[in-house]
């Protein structure tokens, strides 16, 4: 009975703590929680046959949004500017970038980053797998304009070729323009189930966490996003979601 009553004390303490934290929360358009996303990277986000943006992030979103009574919606662009959108010191047009973004100590002078809830490494996807990391430097490498890829490839290797989506760098693959894609695993996984002749190396870079990128200076917001991604881990939610896309893409 002691343990009942400690154990509902707790919860009634988590219960009431999210609320509040939620209380606090403003947003840049009244009930709405607003995040931009490069919907080209399944399976975190991505369109589906009938054009919608679907994938594990837009989902966790909209229970995320919907534990803060707020009504999540996805701006997308590419990911140049997803970032851009979410900065504060730009005229954040959006709370959040949502969009696979991998914390980095850079970016978090731009950002307030919510707590991770999923890690990759990068990798190589080329015709048959065929390309390895000892190759990279006598290849022309495909990256995403802005991200962790591209920013490695070109600290590292010779060749590197922007796209401002991986639709356009994957197409660059497929023509022959490009040599590999390097990019998040999971993504490359993605893209290399869905299209043919395609297959994936490992990299040794280092691992990147996920979260998504909160208008710095909110913190209301983070504190009651944390709270709410607190509760989807912890009922096994976030688990469930990536599993389901990852069978799914
Ligand atoms: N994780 C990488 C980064 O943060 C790539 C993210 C790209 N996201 C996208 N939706 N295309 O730089």
């Amino acid at each position: 009975m002691k343990k009942l009553i400690a154990v509902l004390t707790a919860l009634c303490l988590v219960l009431s703590l999210a609320a509040a934290v939620a209380e606090n929360v403003t947003t840049i358009e009244a009930g709405k929680l607003l995040y931009s996303t490069s919907p080209d990277f399944p399976p975190f986000e991505y369109r589906d046959d009938n054009d919608n943006i679907v994938g594990i992030e837009p989902e966790l979103m909209e229970l995320i949004a919907g534990k803060l009574g707020l009504t999540a919606e996805a701006v997308p662009m590419d990911f140049d500017g997803a970032l851009l959108a979410a900065r504060v010191d730009q005229g954040a047009k959006v709370d959040a970038v949502v969009s696979g973004v991998t914390v980095r100590e850079d970016r978090k002078l731009i950002f307030d980053f919510t707590d991770t809830y999923v890690s990759i490494t990068q990798a190589i996807v080329s015709k048959d797998g065929a390309i390895t990391e000892e190759q990279l430097k006598d290849v022309n490498i495909g990256v995403q304009s802005g991200t962790t890829g591209m920013i490695y490839a070109e600290d590292d290797y010779p060749n590197v070729t922007k796209y401002e989506t991986y639709s356009l760098a994957f197409q660059a693959l497929q023509n022959g323009q490009v040599d590999c894609v390097l990019l998040d695993d999971m993504v490359g996984n993605a893209y290399v189930k869905k299209l043919p002749g395609l297959g994936m190396q490992p990299t040794s870079y280092e691992k990147e966490d996920f979260a998504f990128g909160v208008n710095k200076g909110n913190t209301a917001l983070v504190e009651a996003i944390n709270a709410a991604l607190a509760e989807l881990k912890a009922d096994g939610t976030v688990d469930a979601i990536i599993a389901k896309y990852n069978e799914a893409e």
